[in-house]
């Protein structure tokens, strides 16, 4: 749909490198003629590639960021003899856009989760800690929820449940009442000088940016990262023909607990409690795992690209 746009130049340096790329690909076995949805596009650093293995098929792009789309649909345009469909959606909908199109079944799907590096290194969208923009986060520019809605509209109690659950931050509870008693915080800089207060002088001094997990917390509550995960990958499995393949990387542990749960699930033939002599859930595998350990960036790919250093790639293959 976005093909054929006019190239708005202060996208053209959208600046991301695609991580794990050898190893998806691999995982994906394309071939010629394939129907393959990347269901988060960004820079197309991996489409770029996916599409030339598959010539004759069709490529599925799918991100809830319009730039991205446009920066793709660009690089994309040269892809020869491959059929590109760029929609501008939240992937949590994978199963329905896809059958929208006509396809009811694909050979291979890609997820790269989390935001890219242009949309971090965009210091306007307000996703970045270390400098001072408006409380935006969001991937989706047309969305209705921004980061300043959540700190300066919830509940403290709220708040501080989102810190705790989507940062993993201990001091949560500090954070959410000096945020509170701070409104209203207008930027990201504001923002960070409040949790900096908020927390033991030293606080970060090993394990990152004292505002890290905060910025973490909001942005996926912003977002509502962790339901459209889940409801991507339900979806996702639906659509895989038999024999077709699913790649997944996530980059926290929240993200990859909700991706190994799903998959573990869905590899399992009965559901029954232990105890209960005969199987009466009558659940059937759908799914077979092949990556019983996730696969990790090299030394090498961290080192070139340090934000890959917490990459986990799974993967499954349709019954
Ligand atoms: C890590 S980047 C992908 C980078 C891409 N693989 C590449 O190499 O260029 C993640 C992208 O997924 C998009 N995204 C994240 N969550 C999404 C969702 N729920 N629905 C649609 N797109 C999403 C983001 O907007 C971002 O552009």
């Amino acid at each position: 749909m976005m093909n054929g746009d006019v190239i708005d130049p202060s996208i053209l340096n959208f600046q991301h490198v695609p991580v794990l790329l050898h190893e998806c690909l691999d995982a994906l076995q394309l071939k010629q003629n394939m129907v393959v949805v990347d269901a988060t596009l960004g820079g197309a650093g991996h489409s770029r590639e996916i599409v030339k293995r598959i010539s004759g098929g069709t490529l599925v792009g799918l991100d809830r960021d319009t730039t991205a789309l446009r920066f793709s649909a660009n690089v994309l345009a040269e892809a020869p003899n491959v059929e590109i469909r760029l929609i501008k959606c939240n992937f949590c909908d994978i199963a329905d856009i896809v059958n929208s199109l006509g396809i009811h079944q694909v050979d291979a799907i890609l997820a790269d989760f989390g935001v890219s590096s242009h949309q971090i290194d965009t210091v306007e969208r307000g996703f970045s800690y270390t400098q001072d923009a408006p409380l935006d986060m969001r991937m989706d520019t047309d969305a209705g929820k921004t980061a300043d809605s959540v700190v300066n509209g919830y509940h403290e109690s709220k708040l501080a449940d989102i810190i705790w659950q989507y940062g993993e931050e201990r001091y949560a509870r500090r954070i959410a009442a000096a945020i509170v008693k701070a409104r209203p915080i207008r930027s990201t800089g504001h923002l960070v000088e409040v949790i900096k207060n908020a927390v033991p002088s030293g606080y970060g001094k090993t394990g990152g940016h004292p505002a890290k997990r905060t910025f973490q917390a909001i942005r996926i509550e912003v977002n509502q990262e962790l339901e459209s995960i889940q409801k991507f990958l339900d979806g996702a499995i639906e659509i895989l023909k038999p024999q077709g393949r699913l790649a997944v990387i996530s980059f926290h542990s929240l993200e990859d607990r909700i991706v190994k749960q799903t998959f573990k699930r869905a590899a399992t033939d009965c559901l029954c409690p232990p105890k209960i002599p005969q199987c009466i859930c009558h659940h059937r595998a759908s799914i077979k795992l092949l990556t019983k350990k996730p696969i990790c960036p090299t030394i090498e790919e961290t080192k070139s690209n340090p934000r890959s250093a917490s990459a986990k790639l799974r993967v499954i293959c349709k019954l």
